[in-house]
């Protein structure tokens, strides 16, 4: 027997203002067809004046409490991924903590963009693994809406606000691949890409916020490639291949960086779980979002194979399998 991670919980907020593809139009020079069309996306939510990533963060932290049937003086670590932090400093985390009420254990923030909730996975896993913690729980939370040129067509179409959240547990599992808990997780980044994707501003160069410049084109080529090669070293470090998957669970950037990734490991489509219509890309929210979405409707079983993998901002990106 091994002692693993497991998932026994998942939870997820949202906005309640919804943005459709039209209501953009009437703000830039784009079309429903374009951003269909490019992205997959149809609509997104955004964040009211005055929420901010931990009212987000806090929602969906309680609804995983909540679903894995345990309080918030049962945890002993929060680690919570985004690029929107409620302030510079302190951690969003912390904020997180105070209000569940937690005065124990040890909470942090995780900045890796897009990837941050791979990340943030990895190091909890690790912990746990290690017997330094017992219970975490990890979230990927952001309001990137404040982070967007509402005049820069190519970015403001692609992004939205929201938060979700997993509770993990240290327990004994049959060791290899059948046995449950989180198999392995795999990071890697390339800061000789940072310029393809980032924001032009921050506390210690323009003492400003800044706003998200992409280009696309660029980003889009090293998404397919990365994405299937750490999905195919994830499969290849626990002995699997892609034909054991139930599930793949990507980040939501793009649907059609998401189908070129299934196809190159031959993933039927039915194996995909696809929120990025609803959602659009939400940096580190948008994996726990869209596991929330699984496990809720029931797609997402006890004993599934999940593969989770995400691409951002870095470059950064990453990937954990799962035995659910
Ligand atoms: O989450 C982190 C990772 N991020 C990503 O993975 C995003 C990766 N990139 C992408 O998803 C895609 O590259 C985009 C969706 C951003 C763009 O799709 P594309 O097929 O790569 O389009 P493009 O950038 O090549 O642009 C095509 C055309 C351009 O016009 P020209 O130069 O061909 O005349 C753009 O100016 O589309 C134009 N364009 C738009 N048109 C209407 C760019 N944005 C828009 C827009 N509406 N919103």
């Amino acid at each position: 027997m091994v002692r693993r991670a497991r998932v026994i919980g998942c939870g997820s907020a949202l906005p309640h203002r919804r943005m459709t593809n039209e209501e953009l139009a009437g703000l830039v020079d784009t079309s429903d067809e374009w951003i269909v069309q490019r992205s997959g996306i149809r609509e997104r939510r955004v964040a009211a004046e005055g929420e901010t990533t931990s009212d987000l963060a806090l929602a969906a932290a309680r609804a995983a409490l909540g679903r894995a049937g345990i309080a918030a003086a049962d945890l002993d670590l929060i680690i919570l991924a985004t690029t929107t932090p409620d302030r510079t400093f302190p951690a969003t985390a912390v904020r997180v903590q105070a209000a569940l009420g937690m005065t124990g254990g040890a909470a942090f923030d995780v900045q890796a963009v897009c990837s941050g909730f791979v990340y943030a996975l990895s190091i909890a896993d690790a912990m746990i693994r290690q017997g330094q913690v017992r219970t975490a729980l990890v979230i990927g939370a952001e309001t990137f809406s404040r982070l967007l040129d509402w005049s820069d067509r190519s970015t403001c179409v692609l992004f939205g606000d929201g938060a979700g959240a997993v509770i993990l547990q240290a327990g004994l599992s049959e060791a290899g691949a059948q046995g449950r808990g989180i198999l392995s997780t795999h990071l890697h980044s390339d800061g000789r890409h940072e310029d393809k994707l980032y924001v032009d501003g921050g506390p210690s160069s323009t003492r400003t916020v800044g706003h998200v410049r992409m280009d696309g084109r660029e980003v889009f080529k090293h998404a397919v490639t990365n994405l299937a090669a750490v999905a195919d070293e994830a499969l290849r470090a626990n002995g699997l291949t892609a034909a054991d998957l139930d599930w793949l669970v990507p980040h939501q950037a793009n649907r059609r960086i998401i189908e070129a990734t299934a196809r190159k490991l031959d993933l039927p489509p039915e194996k995909i779980v696809l929120t990025v219509d609803r959602h659009a890309n939400t940096a580190a929210a948008s994996i726990p979002l869209a596991l929330d979405d699984a496990v809720s409707d029931g797609r997402i079983r006890e004993g599934d194979l999940v593969l989770i993998e995400a691409m951002g901002g870095g470059l950064t990106w990453g990937a954990a399998l799962v035995r659910w």
